[in-house]
């Protein structure tokens, strides 16, 4: 199964995903990583991986829409099925939506709805939120919307810091992230094996 990763920052998740063996066996295969960020720390972590980079900085085109539609003629050859935005700090459009319908995957860290946007893990502390977690969530037009696929749990502990509960958290994430992406495959490998069995 083909997939594209958007990324704009550190790329923690994208590291995980990546070096799964694990994913590979069962068929994974990142064509190429999008990244908004010429300076982002995901692009290195790309390129030890020998995965493609497309590096699309928004500033580049008159709008959104362009911008997209450059990212759609970039992943069109590759024919990727599914994207999986691991950090893109982008609101996604109609342009990639209408060309990915149910295929562009999100992972937010938070129970959403509660703390959708920018800050989610600091805005949940400050709250003293007993307890956060992590989304992770088919997108639509909003902003941390769309139906979700999984969610955890993160329990805010006696004594916590900001960063023991934020390491936590992004721990949660890399285990959830694989295994959404495992059972995609596994669905994605039931389907091939039926229609080489029809045919
Ligand atoms: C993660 O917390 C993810 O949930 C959010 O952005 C962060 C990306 O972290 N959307 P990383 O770049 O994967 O380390």
């Amino acid at each position: 199964m083909k997939v594209a990763i958007f990324a704009s920052g550190n790329g923690s998740n994208f590291e995980s995903i990546a070096s799964s063996e694990e994913l590979k066996k069962l068929g994974l295969e990142i064509e190429i990583l999008v990244c908004d960020q010429p300076q982002a720390q995901v692009l290195q972590r790309a390129k030890n991986h020998h995965i493609k980079t497309f590096v699309n900085k928004l500033s580049d085109y008159n709008n959104r829409s362009e911008y997209e539609k450059a990212i759609v003629e970039k992943l069109k050859p590759l024919e990727v099925e599914y994207i999986l935005l691991a950090g893109y700090m982008r609101v996604v459009t109609k342009t990639l939506l209408s060309n990915y319908p149910n295929r562009i995957i999100n992972i937010h860290p938070s129970l959403l709805p509660k703390y959708s946007g920018l800050e989610a893990i600091h805005r949940a502390f400050l709250a003293n939120e007993p307890v956060t977690g992590v989304t992770i969530h088919y997108i639509d037009e909003g902003v941390d919307t769309g139906p979700i696929i999984k969610q955890s749990k993160v329990v805010r502990l006696q004594d916590d810091t900001e960063t023991r509960l934020e390491s936590r958290i992004h721990q949660t994430e890399h285990q959830m992230y694989r295994a959404v992406v495992r059972d995609l495959l596994i669905k994605n490998n039931g389907v091939v094996n039926n229609e080489k069995s029809i045919n």
